[in-house]
């Protein structure tokens, strides 16, 4: 690849910033030794703080100039002073929709030497991969209220399917398990609730099914989203691939972070893949305001939001290289993925995986 990469940084609220300026400082150095160019853009005033001062969430022109790259890296997105949904819906949500965003890739690796809460589970039971539908579902924001502030008051809020929408999210993900290519055998489970969502999973059902037929290498399962939540706990080395709506995909892989090692690991992707699509991509954890500032915020899920950016973007080697060297430095330097108990600043661990790459 001889042109230059070029990514916006989106710090955000909290200490996205401070992650970011080391998932940032972590690609530089993979594209020196890879031999790629690479070039950052900053748009450090999105963020809560300028909400609070001017009420300005998300210009249209700021919408505009983002879509022109390829690539965004976030930070995180959320302040303790704004209320809820604001700053999420305003600039998380529309950014996913306007770009139209519709895969969020969800990696779920347990690395070495992270802890999990789950006794006796290792590395190689906890390897598998979520790929949640990311534009419709509740998402869709559909829905409104009857008498609203009344004893009689009617609230709706509606989840919209697409046989579009669901075909091309399960499509991508059954090219992913392909890539993938898990030495265990190729496996791609539907996640979604079919007994109950008798319209809208069963439309999933019958997609899942007739795409299946255009991948045959590749062995399909069906788990009820409930029971999913069983499986993650009892048998996570059960899975490869997972492919299910954004609800069910929201909800099952904050377990999912969970049993990985928590949100300093967990990282996503908000992909639109096809040619000329913005993505972006982001550490799990949120903005964590009481660490703000203070260098202890643990910056992995971000290095490997990067990984995750170079992997999506061509740039498979150099991912590679960054994963490898998270598992360096989880399994042989950090003495915890905690905020302020790893052993290392912030700053420090950027260091260290890009001395390890
Ligand atoms: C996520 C988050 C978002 C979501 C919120 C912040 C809107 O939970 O990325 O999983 O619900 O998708
Ligand atoms: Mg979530």
């Amino acid at each position: 690849m001889s042109e230059t990469l070029k990514i916006a940084v989106v710090g955000g609220d909290g200490t996205g910033p401070e992650v970011v300026a080391e998932g940032v400082k972590v690609i530089k150095a993979v594209a020196k030794i890879e031999k790629f160019d690479v070039a950052f853009d900053n748009y450090d005033e999105i963020c809560g703080n300028r909400y609070l001062k001017d009420g300005t969430i998300i210009t249209d022109a700021e919408v505009g100039k983002l879509r022109e790259y390829r690539s965004i890296l976030l930070g995180a997105i959320g302040h303790p002073d704004v209320p809820p949904g604001i700053l999420e819906r305003g600039i998380l949500l529309r950014l996913r929709f306007e770009y139209d965003q519709y895969i969020n890739l969800r990696p779920v690796k347990l690395f070495p030497g992270v802890e999990s809460p789950l006794r006796d589970k290792k590395p190689e039971d906890i390897d598998f991969v979520v790929v949640r539908e990311n534009t419709e579902d509740m998402y869709a924001g559909i829905g409104g209220w009857l008498k609203k502030g009344t004893p009689d008051e009617v609230a709706t809020q509606t989840a919209v399917y697409t046989r579009k929408g669901c075909e091309r999210c399960i499509r991508w993900a059954f090219e992913y398990t392909q890539r993938r290519n898990n030495p265990k055998g190729k496996m791609l489970t539907l996640v979604a609730k079919t007994n109950v969502l008798t319209y809208g999973h069963d439309l999933w059902w019958r997609t899942f099914q007739e795409c299946a037929q255009d991948y045959p290498d590749v062995k399909t399962d069906y788990n009820h989203v409930d029971a999913c939540c069983m499986w993650f706990v009892k048998n996570p080395e059960y899975y490869d691939v997972i492919v299910t709506t954004n609800m069910f995909g929201d909800i099952i892989t904050d377990l999912a972070g969970m049993i990985q090692g928590g949100m300093g690991v967990a990282a996503g992707g908000n992909i639109n893949p096809d040619a000329g699509g913005t993505s972006m991509y982001e550490p799990m954890g949120g903005s964590a305001p009481k660490y703000t500032g203070k260098n202890v915020i643990n910056p992995i899920a971000t290095i490997n939001a990067a990984s995750m950016l170079l992997d999506q973007s061509g740039y498979t080697k150099a991912a590679d290289r960054i994963m490898k060297s998270i598992m360096t430095v989880t399994g042989t330097k950090m003495k915890s993925q905690a905020a302020g108990k790893m052993g290392y600043s912030t700053t420090e661990i950027g260091d260290l995986v890009c001395e390890n790459l």
